[in-house]
């Protein structure tokens, strides 16, 4: 049995946050920072804009007998309610990251993450969200459409899509 627990991350996430990103991103090498290092700085950088829009996914798994396990920070998103889009011409909601360890995808992880992002995003009363997407990365756009995001721009090799929400 599994549960799935959505969660604010903190500066302990930072491993996690680098281990799972660099798993996530095997094959998408082109749209990924590709050292250690620098996914750290990303994450640091990512907390320091928004740290309450950095979430993290937490799998609670049922071992024999009533014991649970925990793997900590096996998906996360990031939003910046503080972004301002020139596109937009105000602030929005920008979504900079959302990854889900390839071990775990498929049984609704990215989904809860997106869900949270989508709240948050109200929450902040931000009636756009933003994000970026690689021209190539046909799954993440075929995830953002399922959840009523559209293309806009495309800025070289990468492609902005938005959805608009209702905050009133
Ligand atoms: C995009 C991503 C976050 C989705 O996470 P996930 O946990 O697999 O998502 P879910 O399980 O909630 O699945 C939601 C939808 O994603 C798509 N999806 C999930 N797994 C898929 C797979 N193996 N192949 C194709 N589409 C898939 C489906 O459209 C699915 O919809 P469905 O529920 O109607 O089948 C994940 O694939 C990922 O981490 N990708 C690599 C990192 C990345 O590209 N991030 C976006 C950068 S812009």
């Amino acid at each position: 049995m599994l549960k799935i627990k959505i969660r604010n991350a903190d500066s302990e996430d930072a491993e996690r946050f680098v281990n799972c990103y660099l798993r996530a991103y095997r094959g998408l090498e082109s749209y990924a920072f590709s050292s250690k290092r620098d996914v750290k700085s990303y994450f640091r950088w990512l907390m320091k804009r928004d740290a309450k829009g950095v979430y993290s996914a937490d799998v609670m798994i049922k071992t024999q007998g009533f014991d649970w396990s925990e793997l900590r920070g096996a998906g996360f998103v990031a939003c910046d309610s503080n972004w301002f889009s020139k596109y937009e011409g105000k602030e929005v909601c920008e979504i900079h990251e959302i990854f889900v360890d390839p071990e775990w995808r498929g049984i609704g992880i990215g989904s809860m993450l997106m869900r949270e992002a989508i709240s948050y995003s109200v929450k902040m009363r931000r009636d756009v969200l933003e994000l970026w997407v690689g021209e190539r990365n046909y799954r993440a756009m075929k995830f953002y459409r399922k959840f009523g995001f559209s293309s806009r721009e495309k800025n070289g090799c990468w492609i902005r899509m938005v959805k608009t929400l209702n905050v009133k």
